[in-house]
């Protein structure tokens, strides 16, 4: 039962999937953190495994950059393979003073300027909003493990190299914690099918400060917000 850009059978992937946009931290992820983590999908080096985790069921499925890539990803996971909920774990780069490299953002909301949701033909705006149970999943998760976080709207955007370098700013003014391009995409997908989404981030950079983690930094950094990323996914899948 493949489809275009996964080639597995539906019992292949997991209800919950942990989504990096990188396909080689996918492979981390199973690798180091899912027992018996068998590779689902290579189509387009897009790499998908599924595992286990403390005994339940995972998926980690790459997405790709950008939304266009991810609303793949996501559309066929959601109605092809039967999956409920994806957790999206990324990088970001800061647009408030208050946060700093390596901080970990749950994002409750994600505003854009894209025109993605113009397709679903609502007569307004239509707001990219994360599932609040995995929201609440989260957020304990990082309780729990004594983990910092910081929950808010972030900017879902279709550019990476603004012609004007000083656009951020109208974001930043109105609260904006940071700037990824994913988000949005993920969101309005699992709401029109009524599943479950969030994402996480891990503050890459900072526009403020105009600082950024070395590519080792990254790598490190990284692993409070998986561990946060498969708590919640862990928690949700034993609802499920
Ligand atoms: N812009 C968009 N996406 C990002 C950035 C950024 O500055 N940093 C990490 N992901």
């Amino acid at each position: 039962m493949s489809t275009v850009h996964i080639n597995a059978e539906k019992g292949d992937i997991a209800k919950t999937v942990l989504m990096p946009g990188d396909p080689l931290r996918a492979k981390f992820i199973a690798e180091e953190f899912l027992q018996e983590p068998v590779c689902y999908n290579s189509v387009r080096g897009a790499l998908g495994y599924t595992g286990t985790y403390r005994g339940r069921k995972i998926s980690v499925q790459a997405s790709g950059m950008g939304m266009p890539s991810i609303g793949i990803y996501a559309q066929e996971l959601f109605t092809q393979f039967d999956v409920e909920n994806i957790i999206r774990v990324g990088s970001c780069g800061a647009l408030q003073p208050e946060l700093d490299l390596m901080d970990v953002i749950l994002a409750a909301s994600a505003s854009t300027d894209s025109n993605w949701a113009y397709h679903y033909g609502v007569p307004g705006i239509l707001a990219p909003t994360a599932d609040f149970d995995l929201l609440f999943a989260a957020k304990k998760a990082a309780q729990e493990k004594g983990i910092e976080v910081k929950t808010g709207n972030v900017l879902c955007s279709d550019v990476f190299y603004y012609d004007d370098p000083q656009i951020w700013k109208k974001w930043a003014k109105m609260g904006v914690l940071g700037i990824e391009m994913e988000s949005a995409a993920l969101y309005l997908i699992a709401a029109r099918y009524r599943k479950r989404a969030l994402t996480i981030l891990t503050v890459s950079d900072s526009f403020v400060k105009e600082t950024k983690l070395t590519s080792q930094e990254r790598q490190t950094s990284l692993l409070n917000m998986i561990q946060i990323g498969l708590d919640a996914a862990w928690d949700i899948q034993a609802k499920d």
